[in-house]
């Protein structure tokens, strides 16, 4: 691979600036000076430095935010703030897109990723990835509303929505919901079919992936190693249509 390439990949820096800081010397690959941008490179076992900071190499970059409300889950929005804008600016050149989106005032897990694959395969029906959302809602669940979200209820478009975990206590205003697929606004058009109102939402988990304590809104970090092989074990081995 070229170093460039290299660096650019890893978001650190534009392919023109590569070319200036190999010029200017700020390079090294395995401790020497490599001047050359465009020379060759083996990500896995050279080591590179720029301004002389280790450059890890990353095939492909996961990322678990902390949604704050009032950010729209796209990469690019004419009017709005997307939740990529909450990534720092080298984190904004590298493809990276929210696998699965949050609607604007949701709050939570989200998953910022340029692994276009394991994204797909993570939002794919077949692969049941479980999501659970943290709701209040306006009106106190009967229990015929918790069981009949629990069924499927049809949506405003005629969708019938597949089965639903509720962890609610009866008459409650707030709980869990637990779903394996994800329509636009789905949870506040279920809520809706059965006569009630989301007031607050919140993503608390995605397969295997827990909201991180530590993280306030608008904060992120990685995904560990062992996050990612959990996330890929859980969506391996269903063949695709
Ligand atoms: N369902 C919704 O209605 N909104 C979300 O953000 C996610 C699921």
């Amino acid at each position: 691979m070229r170093l460039d390439k290299f660096l650019v990949s890893t978001g650190k820096i534009s392919r023109s600036d590569a070319g200036r800081a190999a010029r200017g010397g700020k390079i090294t690959v395995n401790g020497i000076v490599e001047k050359h941008a465009d020379r060759h490179i083996d990500p896995d076992t050279d080591i590179i430095t720029l301004h002389g900071e280790r450059i890890v190499y990353r095939r492909y970059t996961y990322i678990l935010l902390n949604k704050p409300a009032g950010y729209v889950s796209a990469t690019e929005d004419g009017r709005e703030a997307t939740v990529l804008t909450l990534l720092p600016e080298e984190l904004q050149r590298i493809g990276l897109f929210p696998c699965g989106r949050l609607d604007k005032y949701t709050l939570g897990l989200m998953l910022p990723t340029n692994d276009g694959d394991l994204s797909h395969r993570l939002l794919s029906p077949r692969h049941h990835v479980e999501k659970r959302y943290a709701y209040t809602c306006k009106l106190p669940l009967l229990p015929e509303y918790i069981e009949m979200l629990e069924v499927g209820v049809e949506l405003e478009d005629g969708y019938l929505t597949k089965p639903a975990r509720m962890i609610a206590e009866p008459q409650s205003t707030s709980g869990i919901i637990v779903l394996t697929e994800g329509k636009y606004h789905q949870i506040k058009w279920m809520f809706e079919a059965v006569g009630n109102k989301i007031l607050s939402l919140e993503r608390v988990t995605f397969g295997p992936l827990t909201l991180d304590p530590t993280l306030d809104r608008g904060e992120w970090r990685y995904l560990t190693d062992e996050e990612v092989a959990a996330l890929q074990s859980g969506v391996k081995g269903v063949d695709e249509p």
